[in-house]
């Protein structure tokens, strides 16, 4: 397919998620920055989106175009505004290195950019990543722990790719992003799969954005744009503060052992018509498979909005656990609030707590007979960073 082809679908694409997003947010302040790279950044003539630029840089852009170089024409205009001192210099314990699509600096792929990170290095390094859309399936394999993504706002900076379940062989090879690392850090940044928002039923249409399959991992001010299955929060203990998910299906699934603290989580299933009782998704699907299992996923302090009627979770997998606190609900909530993925035996089982929510969807009164309230002593161990261990790890801590 020729690269203006692709190139027209990619903006399609784009526009899609955009145009959901649209609807649902009405006052969608960070999406001007999105909607302003689709038209002016993504235009023909910048061709660097998905292939790197050739002209006046070398192939590997190890080296900044000079700035001021009279006969680098273009490169003048195109690196005037990139910050000074970035990467900044390596020190003892953490290196730098840097990504700009335009070739500014050492990459224009992230990928090239983890490919370039020693493998086990003792050093953390930081990938430092210029606003754009970089539009590239990156994987960091098990090899590289220590590394941190550092974006530029989560409405400025991310990585899109498009594969499904059936492009892909199977949902969990379908992300954007897939971390097999350790230790990974991510801030900033967001994470896109752009596949068309599947009709209901489609088959093998489940579109992930990100898979988190590495111990000990931190996102701080992150973006999570998909529509079924967008968060594959896999395995490990992981940390969500101030992100931003969005997705339709199962779109926070896996069976890590996670705290989202001060997060906004949007629903984009399709709008239920006054009168009618259908469901059309579900925010979270843990999948704990026994009862020894130290995984689930706890909610504190966060927002659910958006479109559709959903259910909180369903049980995946038998002993699925899941807890949402000082969480405010808007009316998509089904009164019901949870599924147990119609297999009655797993009522005994599964773990679906709520404690001290707000909002018309936070009402307990008409909860499946499963759900816990939680009172204060049952609630507390999902409180704070000490349910995934974080004293032990989390950045600030160390
Ligand atoms: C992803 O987008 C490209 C370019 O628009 C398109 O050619 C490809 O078919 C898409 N892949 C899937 C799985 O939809
Ligand atoms: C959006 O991007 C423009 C141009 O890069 C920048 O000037 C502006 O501050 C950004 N706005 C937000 C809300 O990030
Ligand atoms: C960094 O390592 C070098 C060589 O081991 C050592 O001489 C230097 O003091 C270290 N710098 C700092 C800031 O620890
Ligand atoms: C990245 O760019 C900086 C600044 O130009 C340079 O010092 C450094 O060696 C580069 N790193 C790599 C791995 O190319
Ligand atoms: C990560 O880097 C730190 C030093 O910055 C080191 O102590 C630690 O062992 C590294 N972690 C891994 C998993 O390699
Ligand atoms: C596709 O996925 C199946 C099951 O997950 C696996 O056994 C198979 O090796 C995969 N095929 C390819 C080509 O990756
Ligand atoms: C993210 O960006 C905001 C706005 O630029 C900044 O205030 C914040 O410190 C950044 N956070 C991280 C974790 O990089
Ligand atoms: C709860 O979340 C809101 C919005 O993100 C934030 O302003 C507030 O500081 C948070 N409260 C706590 C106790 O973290
Ligand atoms: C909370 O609930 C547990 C389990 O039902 C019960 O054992 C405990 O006494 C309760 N604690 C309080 C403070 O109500
Ligand atoms: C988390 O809450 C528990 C129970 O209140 C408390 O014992 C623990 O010290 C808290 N952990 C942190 C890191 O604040």
């Amino acid at each position: 397919m020729s690269f203006q082809s692709n190139f027209l679908s990619l903006l399609v694409a784009l526009f899609a998620v955009f145009a959901s997003l649209y609807l649902i947010n009405p006052t969608p302040k960070f999406l001007n920055n999105f909607t302003y790279l689709s038209l002016t950044t993504l235009s023909p003539s910048n061709i660097y989106l998905a292939k790197p630029l050739t002209c006046n840089l070398s192939r590997n852009h190890h080296h900044r175009p000079h700035k001021k170089h009279p006969d680098s024409g273009n490169d003048d205009s195109i690196c005037d505004d990139f910050p000074p001192g970035i990467p900044p210099p390596n020190t003892n314990t953490t290196s730098y290195l840097c990504v700009d699509r335009k070739g500014c600096c050492n990459f224009t792929t992230v990928q090239a950019a983890v490919n370039a990170v020693p493998d086990f290095s003792v050093k953390r390094t930081i990938i430092w990543i210029n606003s754009g859309i970089y539009y590239e399936k990156v994987m960091v394999p098990r090899t590289k722990p220590n590394i941190t993504f550092q974006g530029q706002g989560y409405s400025s900076t991310a990585i899109a790719w498009n594969d499904t379940a059936k492009s892909a062989n199977g949902t969990f090879s379908s992300g954007s992003v897939q971390v097999f690392a350790s230790s990974f850090i991510a801030k900033n940044i967001s994470f896109m799969n752009l596949a068309p928002i599947p009709s209901p039923g489609a088959e093998g249409a489940q579109a992930v954005a990100i898979r988190i399959s590495g111990d000990q991992s931190e996102f701080r001010g992150c973006g999570f744009f998909g529509a079924q299955d967008t968060l594959h929060d896999d395995k490990g203990r992981h940390y969500f503060k101030d992100c931003y998910i969005q997705g339709s299906i199962d779109f926070i699934f896996g069976n890590a052992r996670s705290l989202y603290e001060n997060c906004e989580i949007v629903s984009i299933a399709n709008p239920v018509p006054v009168g009618q009782k259908s469901i059309n998704g579900a925010v979270t699907a843990h999948g704990r498979v026994t009862m020894d299992e130290n995984t689930g996923f706890a909610f504190v302090n966060s927002t659910i909005g958006g479109n559709g009627r959903i259910w909180l979770g369903r049980a995946w997998r038998p002993y699925s656990r899941v807890v949402f606190a000082f969480t405010t609900m808007s009316d998509i909530i089904a009164p019901e609030g949870w599924n147990d993925f119609n297999d009655p035996s797993r009522d005994q089982t599964i773990f679906y707590g709520e404690y001290s929510c707000s909002g018309p969807g936070a009402s307990t009164g008409l909860r499946a007979s499963y759900v816990l309230k939680l009172n204060d002593t049952q609630a507390l161990p999902f409180l704070n960073i000490s349910f995934i261990d974080g004293d032990q790890w989390l950045e600030a801590y160390k």
